[in-house]
C-alpha cells in the first residue's frame, strides 16, 4: 500500500490543468450500454473508478479501448445484462448500469452496493422510479432484479439524487412515451449526460431545471462526446492554494458549474478572477470565517464540504459547517484535530475555531474528498510531516494528485509502504 508523505509550509503557486469529472464520466460511460453503435468518450481521466466501470462493461461484453485520455465503446456484442457484486461493492457508481441494462434488455440482474464511509446510501429513490416507468423490482440474494416494458411517467422524485436522476433519465431514453420527471437533481453532471444521450438519438430537453423532459425512441445510435471538467478537483486546488498562502489558477474549468462555493471563496476575503475557461484564487489579507451548508446544486457541493473545512482551521473567527446531504461526513475530524485544529461535531454541524497553525501527523484517509482534505492539512502545516495512509481513497477521484502539487511547489511524495 502507498502512503502519502507532505512536508507542509510551502505555498502554492501556478497553474494546473483541470481533468474530465469522474462523476460524469462514469454515468457516461454506463449510457453506452444503450447504444448500438460505437461510443468515443473524451477526457475521461485516468482513476480507479474509471478502471473498475471499465471492467464492469467489459465483464458485461462491451469492447473497450482507453488510449490516452479516449476511451472508445463498442456495445454491439454486449450480452450480459449483470452487474456482479464483486465489481459494485468496489464502487457505488456501478448502480447506474441499472436504468440503461433494463432498457436495453428488459430484464437485468445488478448487485445492491450496501453502504460505506459517508453513510447508509440507500437506492430506494433509484428503485421506486423505475417501478414508476412500469419495472418490477424484487430483491433476490443481494441483488436487485428488474424487469418489465417501461412506458412514460409523470413522476417526482423524493430527494433530487443525483445517481436516481441519472439511472432513470438513462431507462426512460428507450421507454414508450412520454416521461416526465420533477424534483431531480440539476448537477452539471447531469447536463453532460443529457447531451451526451441526445448525441446518441434521445429526445431529452430541460436537464439542469427540477423538470427533466423524455421523448422515449426506439433505439440509440453511437456518439462522440468529451467530458466536463472535474468541478470538485477544480475547487480541491484552488482551496489548497488559499489555505497554504499561495496563488493557484486551474485550467480548463468553468465557474458555472460551482457558482456557490467561488462565492464562498470571495467570502472568505479571496479574490478569485475568472477568465474564460481559467479560474484564480488567492488571498493576500488573509482567510475569515464562512457558514456553509451542503445542499444539492446550485447549492455547495458536499465534495467540496471537507476541502473547506481545513481552509476554516485556519480563519479568523469561527465557522459552522453544515452537512444535511450525507449522514456521516466528518471523517475527516479526528485526523484534523490530531494536527491541532479546533473542531467540535454537534450532530451535522462542525463548528470550527481558526487556529494559528496546523502542524504534520500521520493521518489516514478514510474516503475520498476527506483525504483530499487531509493533503491540503498536510500542505499547510508549518511544522512536521504528514503521512497519509490509505491513499486509494485519493487515487479514486484524483489522477496523480502529488505529482501535480509538486508541480505547484509542494513538498509532497507517494511512498510504497
Ligand atoms: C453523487 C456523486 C457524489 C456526490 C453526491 C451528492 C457520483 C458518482 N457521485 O453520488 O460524489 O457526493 O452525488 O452530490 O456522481 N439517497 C437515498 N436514496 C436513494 C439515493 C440517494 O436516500 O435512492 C440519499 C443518499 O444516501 C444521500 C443523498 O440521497 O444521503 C444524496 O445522494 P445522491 O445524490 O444519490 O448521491 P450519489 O448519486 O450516490
Amino acid at each position: 500500500m502507498d502512503k502519502i508523505l507532505v512536508r507542509g509550509g510551502k505555498p502554492l503557486k501556478g497553474s494546473v490543468q483541470i481533468r474530465g469529472a469522474k462523476n460524469a464520466a462514469l454515468p457516461l460511460m454506463a449510457a453506452t450500454i444503450l447504444a448500438e453503435d460505437t461510443c468515443v468518450l473524451h477526457n475521461i481521466p485516468c482513476l480507479h473508478d474509471i478502471f473498475s466501470m471499465d471492467k464492469l462493461l467489459a465483464d458485461m461484453g462491451m469492447t473497450i479501448d482507453f488510449t490516452g485520455r479516449s476511451m472508445t465503446m463498442e456495445p454491439q456484442n454486449l450480452h450480459k445484462a449483470e452487474a456482479h457484486y464483486e465489481l459494485v461493492r468496489k464502487m457505488r457508481a456501478s448502480f447506474f448500469v441499472l436504468g440503461p441494462l433494463l432498457a436495453r434488455f428488459g430484464k437485468c440482474r445488478v448487485s445492491l452496493p450496501g453502504g460505506c464511509a459517508i453513510g447508509t446510501r440507500p437506492v430506494d429513490i433509484h428503485l421506486k422510479g423505475l417501478e414508476a416507468l412500469g419495472a418490477s423490482i424484487r430483491i433476490e440474494d443481494g441483488y436487485v432484479v428488474a424487469e418489465g416494458k417501461l412506458s412514460g411517467v409523470n413522476y417526482a422524485l423524493d430527494f433530487p439524487s443525483v445517481g436516481a436522476t441519472e439511472n432513470l433519465m438513462m431507462a426512460a431514453t428507450r421507454a414508450e412515451g412520454v416521461t416526465r420527471l420533477t424534483n431531480v437533481a440539476r448537477e452539471p453532471e447531469i447536463e453532460d449526460l443529457a447531451h451526451f444521450l441526445n448525441a446518441m438519438g434521445a429526445r431529452i430537453s430541460g436537464a439542469g431545471t427540477d423538470l427533466i423532459t423524455i421523448v422515449g425512441v426506439d433505439a440509440l445510435g453511437g456518439a462522440e462526446h468529451i467530458v466536463m471538467p472535474d468541478r470538485i478537483e477544480a475547487g480541491t486546488f484552488l482551496t489548497a492554494g488559499i489555505a497554504t498562502g499561495g496563488d493557484v489558477t486551474v485550467l480548463n474549468a468553468k465557474a458555472e458549474h460551482f457558482p456557490n462555493f467561488l462565492k464562498k471563496l470571495q467570502a472568505t476575503g479571496a479574490v478569485v478572477e475568472i477568465q474564460g475557461n481559467k479560474i484564480r484564487a488567492h488571498a493576500p489579507n488573509g482567510i475569515n470565517s464562512v457558514d456553509i451548508t451542503t445542499q444539492p446544486f446550485p447549492g455547495f457541493a458536499t465534495d467540496l464540504q471537507a476541502q473547506m473545512m481545513v481552509l476554516m482551521t485556519r480563519a479568523n473567527g469561527v465557522s459552522r459547517i453544515k452537512e444535511t446531504v450525507f449522514e456521516n461526513r466528518f471523517m475527516q475530524v479526528p485526523e484534523l484535530v490530531r494536527m491541532g485544529a479546533d473542531i467540535d461535531v454537534d450532530g451535522n454541524t462542525a463548528i470550527v475555531r481558526g487556529v494559528k497553525s496546523l502542524s504534520g501527523a500521520p493521518v489516514m484517509a478514510s474516503d475520498l474528498r476527506a483525504s483530499a482534505a487531509l493533503v491540503i492539512a498536510g500542505l499547510m502545516a508549518q511544522q512536521g510531516e504528514t503521512a497519509i495512509s490509505r491513499v486509494y481513497h485519493i487515487d479514486r477521484g484524483y489522477e496523480r494528485i502529488e505529482e501535480r502539487l509538486v508541480g505547484l511547489g509542494a513538498d509532497i511524495e507517494r511512498v510504497r509502504e
